[in-house]
């Protein structure tokens, strides 16, 4: 198949390149949205990233230009109207799991870094400066961590911070009884958040969840807690966030997501003037960590994301069941 390959770095066409079963692959460092849908003509399928946009005047135009499949390099879909791409009978398929816990470690790695400021201390030795002040972190065992979402990263993560001797509560809509066995207390998303030193977000951004995280909910957070997200931006209203960071409700904030990131993540502005005032605003605190959505990229999940991609292009080129299509409902 002819497939358009949008928002590509040189990781993901070594990667490509690397597993391709036989397809015709063109490589576009731009996004997908509605100034570049028009690079789709004469092409079967596109292939996309966690940034492109897929919104209901784009599935118009990828319609108009013949292209048949949508495919994710990724597992979340809330970047593609998925009502609109069924009606138009363009089956969008995904690559529901790679390496859970590459995401689920580097969450982590957001905690012992805020938590032990090992950034920092990195800078200060490099300059001759051995002092340990303003450098106190807290013990990671006996604290209660707050898991939000405990499907495969959230599992992951939960395991990890066992292994750590923290107490771990839970919420989803679907608790998991193997997690619950093994003592994680699962409660209300109120009880969840209400006594944790450190709350994880790991579920999906849908309409329910979207905001998840804002004003009325971050109140119920114990004064300096520290909250991670490496799920999607859209959970948590940045500008609420800031507010608990201004006056001390939030004592420390990692971010792997942010609300409007497709404008700037996996891009280098280190020349340029930053626009997004909400980001600068972020950047100034010293008690906020931001890594450009690098929570996926290991090794590991690069060559998964890779091998389910092309399995799910060749299962649609042979009409074999589509294991991996998200479908509504
Ligand atoms: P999953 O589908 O295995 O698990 C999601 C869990 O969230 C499920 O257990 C589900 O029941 C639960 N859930 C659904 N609605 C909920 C709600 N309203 N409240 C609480 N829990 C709810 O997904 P997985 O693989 O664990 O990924 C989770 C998210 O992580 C993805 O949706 C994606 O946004 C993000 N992600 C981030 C990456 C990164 O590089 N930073 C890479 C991969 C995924």
């Amino acid at each position: 198949m002819r497939i358009a390959v949008f928002s590509t770095y040189t990781y993901d066409e070594a990667y490509l390149n690397r597993f391709n079963t036989g397809h015709e692959l063109t490589f576009f460092v731009l996004p997908l949205n509605e100034q570049t849908a028009a690079l789709t003509k004469d092409f079967d399928a596109i292939c996309i990233f966690v940034n492109d946009t897929v919104n209901k005047d784009v599935l118009a135009i990828l319609h108009e230009n013949g292209v048949r499949l949508v495919v994710l390099r990724c597992a979340g879909f809330n970047n593609v109207d998925i009502a609109a791409a069924t009606t138009l009978g363009i089956p969008v398929l995904r690559v529901p799991a790679y390496s859970p816990e590459a995401v689920a470690e580097h969450a982590m790695a957001l905690i012992l870094t805020l938590n032990r400021k090992t950034h920092k201390a990195y800078n200060r030795v490099r300059e001759g400066n051995f002092s340990l002040e303003k450098l106190m972190g807290f013990n990671l065992h006996q604290r209660k961590v707050a898991v939000i979402g405990t499907g495969n990263i959230g599992r992951a993560f939960c395991n990890i911070l066992r292994g750590f001797g923290c107490k771990i509560s839970a919420f989803d809509i679907y608790p998991d009884q193997e997690l619950a066995a093994a003592g994680v207390t699962y409660g209300s998303l109120e009880e969840t958040l209400a006594d944790a030193d450190i709350v994880s977000l790991h579920c999906p951004l849908m309409d329910s969840t979207h905001q998840m995280i804002n004003a009325d909910s971050l109140k119920l957070f114990k004064k300096g807690a520290m909250l991670i997200n490496t799920s999607r931006g859209g959970l948590i209203n940045t500008m609420d966030v800031i507010a608990a960071l201004k006056h001390g409700q939030l004592g420390y904030l990692g971010l792997d997501v942010y609300e409007q990131e497709g404008k700037l993540f996996f891009q280098d502005y280190s020349e340029d003037v930053i626009q997004d005032e909400m980001i600068l605003r972020l950047i100034s605190f010293p008690n906020v960590l931001i890594t450009s959505h690098q929570g996926f990229f290991t090794q590991e999940a690069m060559e998964q994301i890779a091998t389910t991609t092309f399995r799910n292009i060749d299962a649609f080129a042979s009409k074999a069941d589509l294991h991996n299509q998200v479908v509504i409902g």
